[in-house]
């Protein structure tokens, strides 16, 4: 007797414990659009021998440089806020109290100078860490450390991590990433928390919780670092276009798939092909993070990156991520509801997007109706590249435009009242 009512109390009170444990699902209102800005590493790399490459090297110079471009250069103006460190710029080991440096030669100053140097500028700093024993690059990692790398990150006053997973057990990171999370939320300091959990996870053939990740992290990889090819970003598009049902229902206002930096103004792409991924990117609702040279850009990739037309699309209040709605003879076409609703209908950006190579640009001639434009009183529909302009197009209408060769064209089509 006495022990049954024993076991009944034990129940209540576990009940009790579990319906009161503080839920510290992310909510730290931040990235509501999805964030834009500036990561090193797929143009800079662990590029650490400053001697020989003085210009290039992980270094805060080099941070300093890009955050003076982004402000001089008009990317500031287009809402590009984040200059973000990733991978090199530790010190090999930790000091002995556990306490993470960076480089003292690559970054005399300390991390806290570089983050009051971005906030001076009106910009924010980001920084790197790994979920493993090490970074990807053989940095120390965050095993045994994450309260204290978290602490630290806040006080140095930095606003962003990325957690890789490089040396890590993908299987603890439904666990880990979360613990990091709090970890972070208790500092009080809000930093945009960036995490490759799925990504690793993918990769030894696991299936990601995403309604988990996206409670907790802001931001989220999936799929194979972006490399300096269209060959690259076509692979990226194919995975979001093939696991679409999956990933897209998780993006909204606070979290984001990625697909992983902009490459535009390096070595890789066309002209045209740069304005494709600008404008998938911005369907796909991801994060904008250039990762390229701002001290050497062709104007012409600049206007790409800077286009305020595509960059509207891809911050839409909405969030909504856009999904491939067509694919057939290397014909693409992507659709992103964005505002102003209008009696009930969405407005859209349409993506048309041409995969072949057959040397002169195709025409992709469509039933509105069948791009879901169903709004009785018709939309008014631009080009956002060249500002083009269609006219009013009615559900009953064609909508006809012509798109590159491994390129895009991208229209916004505004319901009308
Ligand atoms: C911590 O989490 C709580 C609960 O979700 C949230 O209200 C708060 O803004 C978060 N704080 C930081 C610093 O992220």
């Amino acid at each position: 007797m006495k022990r049954e009512y024993l076991c009944e109390w034990i129940l209540v009170f576990v009940v009790f414990i579990i319906v009161n444990i503080p839920v510290l699902a992310l909510n730290n209102g931040l990235a509501l659009t999805p964030p834009m800005g500036w990561l090193s590493w797929e143009r800079f790399r662990c590029n650490v021998d400053c001697k020989k490459y003085p210009k290039d090297c992980i270094s805060e110079e080099l941070f300093i440089e890009m955050a003076d471009r982004i402000v001089s250069d008009g990317f500031k103006d287009a809402g590009y806020e984040y200059i973000n460190i990733d991978d090199c710029w530790m010190k090999q080991e930790r000091e002995p109290d556990g306490r993470l440096e960076p480089d003292p030669e690559r970054f005399p100053h300390g991390i806290k100078f570089l983050a009051d140097y971005m906030h001076s500028k009106g910009l924010k700093l980001g920084i790197y860490q790994d979920f493993g024993t090490y970074t990807c690059m053989g940095y120390p990692g965050i095993v045994n450390y994450m309260e204290q790398d978290a602490k630290t990150f806040a006080e140095w006053g930095v606003d962003m991590l990325k957690l890789d997973g490089c040396h890590s057990h993908p299987k603890d990171m439904d666990k880990g990433y979360i613990l990091m999370g709090n970890h972070l939320n208790h500092t009080g300091h809000r930093m945009v928390y960036s995490c490759s959990w799925p990504f690793y996870q993918l990769h030894i053939g696991m299936e990601p919780n995403y309604a988990l990740i996206s409670k907790h992290c802001n931001l989220w990889r999936n799929f194979d670092d972006i490399q300096d090819s269209w060959d690259s970003i076509q692979k990226i598009i194919d995975f979001y276009g093939d696991n679409q049902e999956v990933m897209a229902p998780h993006a909204g206002p606070g979290h984001w798939n990625d697909p992983d930096m902009i490459i535009i103004g390096n070595y890789g792409l066309s002209y045209d092909q740069a304005k494709a991924q600008m404008a998938v990117w911005a369907v796909l609702a991801a994060p904008l993070l250039m990762s390229n040279d701002l001290r050497n850009l062709h104007a012409e990739f600049k206007d790409i990156l800077q286009n305020k037309g595509v960059i509207a699309v891809n911050q839409d209040p909405l969030g909504i991520q856009g999904k491939r709605i067509f694919k057939k003879e290397r014909i693409e076409i992507w659709r992103k509801p964005i505002t102003p609703i209008i009696h009930g209908y969405h407005s859209f950006a349409l993506l048309f997007l041409n995969r072949r190579t057959d040397g002169t640009p195709t025409q992709v001639k469509t039933a509105a109706n069948e791009l879901g434009l169903l709004n009785p009183s018709g939309y008014h529909v631009v080009d956002l590249f060249d500002g083009g302009d269609y006219g009013i197009v009615a559900p009953a209408d064609h909508l006809s435009v012509m798109v590159n060769p491994t390129g895009v064209t991208i229209v916004k089509a505004t319901a009308l009242k």
